[in-house]
Parts: C-alpha cells; structure tokens; sequence
C-alpha cells in the first residue's frame, strides 16, 4: 500500500476523547449493566479502548452487516451477516459503531434491534459525518464530528487495509 496518508486525528486525541465517552457512559449507566454491540468490523479497535475505560460491569456481543449494493439503497436495507449470539432482551445494549455516514446501517439497525425488546438501545460513534446524512437517526455519544472525507485507521478501512493504524487519517 502506497497511499499518501495524511493525519486527521491523532492517536492522544482519540485517547483523550475515548477516556471522555467512557467517563459519560460509566455516569449514564450508574447502577446498571451494559451490553456493548460491536459492529464489524469497524468498530473493533474503538470498541476494545471504549470498554477498557467504562467502570460499569460490561457484556459483549457481536454483529456484522453489509450494506445492499445500489439498487436497493433507497430501502436502507442491510444485509446481516452475522447475528447476535445472544438475546439483548431486557437489556441495557449500546452499539458502538465506527462511523455513521448516510446513517442507513444505523437507522436499520437500530430498529431491528429495537424489536428484540431491549430495556434500553442507545448508539455511540467513534465518527460522525453529518454532511452525509440522508436518515435521520438518534445518536447519544459521538467522538468527533468529521468533514465529508474518506477517513481510515482506527478500524476504519480502504479495500481492507488500515484498520490497524493508530490514528484516523486521510488518504489524499
Ligand atoms: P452508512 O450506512 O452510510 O452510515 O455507512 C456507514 C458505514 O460505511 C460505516 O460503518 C463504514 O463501514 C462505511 N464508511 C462510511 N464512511 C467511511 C469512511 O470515510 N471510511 C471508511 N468507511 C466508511
Ligand atoms: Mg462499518
């Protein structure tokens, strides 16, 4: 991989931030358990860091979706690869997700979820692009609000690669 990779956000300011979300979460969920949903594969470093940090008794569950290719879009549809290993019902479950562009993964997800009867469903993003929203959908913790480029690293991908790097950058 030869691409020119500029830094966006450096890995003490994901660090400082991610200390910061858990601290919020740890505060909202006083007196509870959370049951954390990783979205693959996205979120798996930012998932791992969040959860080191929350002071909470934390679960884990798993779940990977890909989006339909265009010509169901407009449906906001996902394709469900892998599903929960678990029931979330009566739970208090937070999906943690990498980055929330049109927003169609999300508002899909959260209202299949939603079904299963959770006691509580809240989302928190390590990304958000708000130029990109075409759905609306109900976000309760975001680390960074982004401009409308194409980002990698910190589990976000280009092709694959990436996702191991430290820091959220640019390709330019
Ligand atoms: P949405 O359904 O359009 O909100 O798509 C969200 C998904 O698109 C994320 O979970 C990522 O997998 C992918 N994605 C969106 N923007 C980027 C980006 O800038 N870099 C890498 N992946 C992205
Ligand atoms: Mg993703």
């Amino acid at each position: 991989m030869k691409d020119n990779l500029k830094v966006l956000i450096p890995e003490e300011k994901i660090s400082q931030r991610i200390k910061e979300l858990a601290k919020q979460i740890s505060e909202d969920y006083e007196g509870r358990n959370v049951h954390l949903i990783c979205i693959l594969k996205g979120s798996i470093v930012f998932s791992c860091d969040l959860a080191k940090r929350i002071t909470v008794p934390v679960t884990f569950d798993f779940m990977s979706v890909s989006s339909y290719g265009n010509e169901t879009v407009s449906s906001g549809r996902v394709r469900i690869l892998k599903d929960l290993d678990e029931s979330i019902q009566g739970k208090d479950v937070l999906i943690i997700e990498d980055i929330i562009d049109s927003g169609r993964t999300l508002s899909y997800l959260k209202d299949l979820l939603s079904s299963r009867a959770p006691k509580s469903l809240e989302i928190c993003t390590l990304l958000d692009k708000p130029d990109r929203r075409e759905t609306e959908v109900e976000v309760k913790y975001v680390g960074f609000e982004i401009p409308d480029k194409f980002v990698v690293g910190y589990g976000l991908d280009y092709n694959q690669f990436y996702r191991n790097l430290p820091y959220v950058g640019v390709i330019e």
